[in-house]
């Protein structure tokens, strides 16, 4: 069983929704995650996986509830060399900066020592699926690399 954070970015809680699917698939599977919008490093650090689940606003920019964090880390630069990530990105491919938000995230994290267990996903809110439909069978290669 392994303990994951799982780190939400949203505005309008679309990403929020993915996420409480992922959740779920997650626990299903026998694995205990811990929400969070409001990520602070003392906590994250009791946590080797980190999974993020983000939309992008503005123009390519994070969700304001995680700019804290992205400063946190900006920062503080703690060593994540034990940290495994997995990045789900929320966004609208009418926008040049599709995504852009996991653009802040991803090089940030790799630069502190995370590596990602799995590829990234930039799912499109304009694709006729559903968000949650992508991201459940995204995470199935998750499951298989924990
Ligand atoms: C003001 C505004 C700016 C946005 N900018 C971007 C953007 O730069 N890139 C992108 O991929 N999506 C962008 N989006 C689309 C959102 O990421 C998308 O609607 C997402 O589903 C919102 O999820 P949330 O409710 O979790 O915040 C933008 C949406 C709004 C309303």
């Amino acid at each position: 069983m392994t303990q994951i954070a799982l780190i939400i970015g949203t505005t309008m809680g679309g990403a929020e929704a993915v996420a409480d699917e992922l959740q779920e698939r997650l626990e299903q599977a026998g694995h205990q995650c811990h929400p969070t919008l409001t990520p602070e490093l003392t906590t994250l650090r009791q946590f080797d996986h980190w999974l993020v689940v983000t939309s992008t606003h503005g123009a390519g920019d994070l969700p304001d509830n995680l700019v804290p964090f992205q400063a946190e880390l900006t920062q503080q630069k703690p060593d994540l060399g034990t940290t495994r990530l997995a990045l789900c990105g929320i966004g609208d491919s009418s926008y040049d900066t599709f995504c852009g938000a996991l653009d802040h995230l991803e090089p940030l994290m790799r630069s502190l020592g995370a590596i990602p267990l799995v590829d990234r996903i930039e799912i499109d809110v304009q694709s006729p699926e559903i968000p949650e439909d992508q991201a459940l069978r995204w995470i199935e290669s998750y499951l298989e690399r924990l």
